[in-house]
């Protein structure tokens, strides 16, 4: 019997169930193929006792739809960082590594599929250097991986930013007021740039490009007459503030790395005001709201792909490669290139070309 361990790794995001259950699926039409799923990324190999389902298509009725993981995920530990208490009460970290390797031998395990963003990559990459059997499947809504065209989630949170847009519109114009949308991009503006596409935004404010003030109060003063008019402003979560700092706060949880992004939309109307703007300005931050529920159909496709595609690089022993979607295929790209540079929006792309010529400021 061959056994096939599975994990979602990292923040989680629209359409891992998905992922998970075309594994199963695949697995299920093999004879001598189990797969099994660890909790909470790869802690459940680290815990006493070890935290592992079995999983068949019994458990992974129905999950198509659902938002969130069915394993649980964290970005928290792992086996190069496991938190430990010392006896003071204090945390310090762990390499667990080679043990975690030892206890996946014991349990008959042949390889892993983990499902994760780059922080994942990384762990996948260390482990297979370690002669781990991985196979990677990416996820982030943030789609700021290089090597795949998209990452299942990110159109969902594209979705709900630009819903989120509409709903603001409204109100807005209501009102006569300016509204700032922050939404998620920790390095990359690709959910701000498409949403404010998809919403006729009136600004867009990305990491990727730095405004001046001045030009994004003319913007605004564009928009209105005699006092009337309105403007929506999407701003990026990591896009940089005027002292040229990402705005957000250090996490207390024990083991969280990140820098925990949030409150530049607030920084922005606090510059505006500082810089003399005279409409009423308001800020939405929508935060997690973007990485929940259901995922939209082309998310649930592209996760259904790629999770075949992971299953069946697994059953050919093609270990240390990470599924890619490139148009029009499904392909496997070894992790060193998969890790090498973020995928970012460029100034002088064809998106950010066509969000210009729609008039969209990007206040530079
Ligand atoms: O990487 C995806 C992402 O959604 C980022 O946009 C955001 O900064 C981060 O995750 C938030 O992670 P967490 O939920 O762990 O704070």
């Amino acid at each position: 019997m061959n056994r096939l361990m599975v994990l979602t790794g990292g923040g989680d995001c629209p359409g891992l169930n998905a992922v998970i259950r075309a594994i199963v699926k695949r697995a299920s039409q093999e004879k001598d193929w189990e797969i099994v799923g660890c909790i909470e990324s790869f802690n459940g190999v680290l815990k006493d006792p070890a935290e592992i389902v079995i999983l068949d298509e019994s458990n992974v009725a129905g999950i198509l739809v659902k938002g969130g993981t069915i394993l649980g995920t964290t970005n928290k530990g792992g086996p190069f960082a496991y938190p430990v208490r010392n006896n003071d009460g204090s945390w310090t970290t762990m390499d667990r590594s080679d043990e975690m390797i030892r206890r996946l031998q014991y349990m008959g395990i042949n390889g892993v599929i983990n499902i994760g963003g780059d922080g994942s990559l990384r762990i996948s990459k260390a482990l297979a250097d370690k002669g781990l059997n991985v196979i990677n499947v990416p996820k982030t809504i943030d789609n700021d991986l290089s090597s795949t065209d998209y990452t299942f989630g990110f159109q969902t949170a594209v979705q709900i930013a630009t819903e989120s847009v509409d709903k603001l519109v409204t109100t807005a114009a209501s009102h006569n007021r300016v509204f700032i949308l922050e939404v998620m991009g920790r390095d990359a503006g690709w959910i701000a740039l498409n949403s404010a596409i998809a919403g006729g935004a009136d600004v867009c404010i990305i990491p990727e490009i730095s405004y001046d003030i001045e030009k994004i109060k003319e913007k605004i003063n564009s928009r209105y007459k005699k006092g009337r008019g309105f403007c929506i402003i999407v701003i990026a979560e990591g896009a940089l503030s005027h002292d040229g700092k990402k705005v957000g706060a250090k996490s207390s949880e024990v083991g969280y790395e990140n820098f925990m992004l949030g409150g530049v939309g607030w920084a922005l109307k606090q510059e505006l005001i500082a810089a003399g703007i005279e409409h009423d300005v308001r800020v939405t931050l929508l935060g997690h709201l973007q990485r929940g529920g259901t995922p939209i159909a082309y998310d649930r496709v592209l996760a259904c792909e790629f999770g075949v595609a992971a299953c069946e690089l697994a059953l050919k022993g093609a270990w240390g490669n990470m599924v890619a979607y490139r148009h029009p295929d499904v392909i496997a790209v070894p992790f060193e290139e998969a890790l090498r540079e973020p995928h970012l929006v460029e100034r002088d792309s064809r998106l950010v070309r066509t969000a210009r010529g729609l008039g969209i400021s990007f206040g530079d």
